[in-house]
């Protein structure tokens, strides 16, 4: 990835709708040498979001936007965003979809983690579907964000076992702790390290 950053590291924002276990993760890592990113904004669609206390607990900018009228609510994100300089965003758990438009201004500078071996298990209740299915395995996967939902090229992806008698609880707690690996992981390989 080629950014317009020298030697700083790059400013990221991380969207959120939820928890932020995440955006733990992700702020933990880029306060160490190796990470190219710094945490600089954080978006929320919900002033629910209990992730936002991560911006109180790291000094970090937090915002809310509602999402009701999507068109105006991107219009205001884009111009923190510029304001903020930022240039990665990380979606952790934001539940929106991002319009077209919006991701065509970030092009190719928007990630993603999924909670299943994508392609398969787009969207929603993935840990049900793939314990329906039966399936040995499981998993994350961090992607480029496309205008097609959980679609954009994939980064890294991780597996876990799917043992016996899971349960969606449990399959969850095993998957969330890998993520908190691979989303770092991920950003490290997008800038070849
Ligand atoms: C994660 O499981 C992620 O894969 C999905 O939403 C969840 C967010 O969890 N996109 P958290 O808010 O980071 O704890």
């Amino acid at each position: 990835m080629v950014l317009s950053t020298g030697s700083n590291k790059i400013k990221t924002a991380v969207f959120i709708s939820g928890t932020g276990s995440n955006l733990k993760s992700l702020i933990k890592f880029s306060k160490k040498n190796k990470s190219p990113i710094s945490i600089d904004l954080i978006i929320s669609n919900t002033p629910k979001a209990i992730g936002l206390n991560y911006g109180n607990i790291f000094k970090i900018t937090k915002k809310v936007y509602n999402f009701n009228n999507k068109n105006l609510a991107e219009s205001k994100v884009l111009s923190e965003l510029k304001k903020n300089k930022i240039e990665i965003i990380c979606l952790a758990g934001f539940m929106k979809i991002l319009s077209k438009n919006f991701i065509k201004k970030y092009n190719g500078k928007i990630l993603n983690i999924h909670p299943s071996l994508l392609p398969k298990y787009k969207g929603l209740n993935t840990h049900q579907r793939a314990l329906e299915k039966n399936e040995k395995y499981s998993g994350c996967t961090v992607h480029f964000v496309s205008s097609k939902l959980d679609s954009g090229k994939i980064i890294l992806q991780k597996k876990v076992k799917v043992t016996k008698n899971e349960t969606v609880k449990t399959l969850s707690k095993k998957i969330q702790n890998l993520e908190h690996k691979l989303y770092p992981a991920a950003i490290l390989k997008i800038f070849n390290l």
